[in-house]
């Protein structure tokens, strides 16, 4: 059976034997193992049912442990890593070969983060091995950002659940790579296009191929709920032609009274972007619950973390029509 708490001891007993630990993020939580035993990192892919090959993102305690996984670290890099570690930002890098092939599936780069989480930041500090982990849902759902959503769906299959409360930013980390000279966004997230260019100027942003599996994480239907998902604006909201479905509403600021309350939900009454990205994962999954025959999800406005939130939109509405 499952247990959730808070005692690091017995979260770090657990991972140096092998096991799996759910472990809060500033982000989503992850489903933690020691990213240098094979063995442990097959177990993530076994119990999210993740394709090995979608590679794991490795969490380190601080820059100092940046030279043992990894070489020739691009001066581009160092300055995102100075700027905004602990942070939402995860660094694609050259890695070195005491990272398993398993862990970034076989290509020469891993990607970093440092978890800005005061007890997954002190759970590391006293590990001599760095985190594999992926967000803790079943591969292709909506990523958790509560102790309870790890629990709702691997309570079965993972030993720990380290209690780190509700994720404070709640979309996963912006993943930046490097090829050459240009510096390639590969994922939106917790850290904005914004932020990132002040630090290192104009950055590429990589559009999303359905199933280029060179392009990891950019795989088109993810993020998804079980109920069909359409991506609309506010107009097509208040058509009445959409209402006579038996719908469920996530809108960006603006409630309808036509509607029940638990078939709606806001994601910021005051138009905050980052309180829409911090309830947008619990938003969807309790819109989910109720069985809806559709959801209609409102786009948000296209800056700042409104990119993420709309990127995450988009892929869970990419399996329905
Ligand atoms: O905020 C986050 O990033 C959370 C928390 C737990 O840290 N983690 C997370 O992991 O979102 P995951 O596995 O759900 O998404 C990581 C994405 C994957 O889709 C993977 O394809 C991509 O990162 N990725 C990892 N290593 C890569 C690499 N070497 N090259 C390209 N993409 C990579
Ligand atoms: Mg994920």
């Amino acid at each position: 059976m499952m247990e959730t708490g808070k005692d690091l001891e017995k979260a770090r007993k657990l991972l140096r034997n092998g096991d799996l630990v759910a472990i809060p993020t500033e982000t989503v939580y992850g489903l933690a193992a020691n990213a240098l035993n094979p063995q442990a990192v097959t177990r993530i892919f076994e119990v999210k049912n993740r394709p090995s090959f979608d590679p794991l993102i490795v969490h380190i305690a601080g820059m100092d442990r940046l030279n043992e996984l990894t070489t020739n670290v691009p001066d581009a890099a160092l300055k995102l890593a100075e700027a905004f570690w602990p942070g939402p930002l995860t660094l694609l890098l050259p890695r070195k070969p005491v990272i398993p092939d398993l862990v970034t599936s076989g290509l020469d780069t891993v990607g970093i983060r440092v978890p800005d989480h005061a007890l997954t930041l002190e759970l590391l500090r006293d590990l001599d091995f760095p985190l594999a982990a992926p967000s803790a849902n079943p591969f292709g759902y909506i990523s958790p950002t509560r102790p309870s959503h790890v629990e709702d769906q691997l309570g079965t299959k993972i030993p720990y659940v380290l209690d780190g409360g509700h994720c404070d930013i709640g979309i996963e980390s912006t993943i930046i790579g490097f090829e050459n000279e240009e510096i390639v966004v590969f994922r939106m997230g917790g850290k904005s296009l914004e932020e990132i260019e002040d630090v290192v100027g104009k950055v590429q942003v990589r559009d999303h191929s359905a199933s280029d599996p060179r392009a990891p994480g950019m795989l088109k239907s993810h993020y998804a709920p079980r109920t069909r998902l359409k991506l609309v604006d506010m107009e097509d909201l208040l058509d009445e032609h959409l209402l006579t479905e038996r719908v469920a509403i996530l809108s960006f600021r603006d409630s309808f009274p036509q509607i029940e309350s638990e078939r709606q939900f806001v994601l910021s009454e005051t138009g905050d972007l980052s309180e829409a990205a911090r309830r947008l994962f619990s938003g969807l999954r309790e819109l989910d619950r109720h069985n809806p025959g559709l959801i209609l999800a409102e786009r948000v406005p296209d800056y700042g973390l409104g990119r993420a939130i709309n990127d995450r939109l988009r892929r869970a509405s990419a399996g329905s029509d």
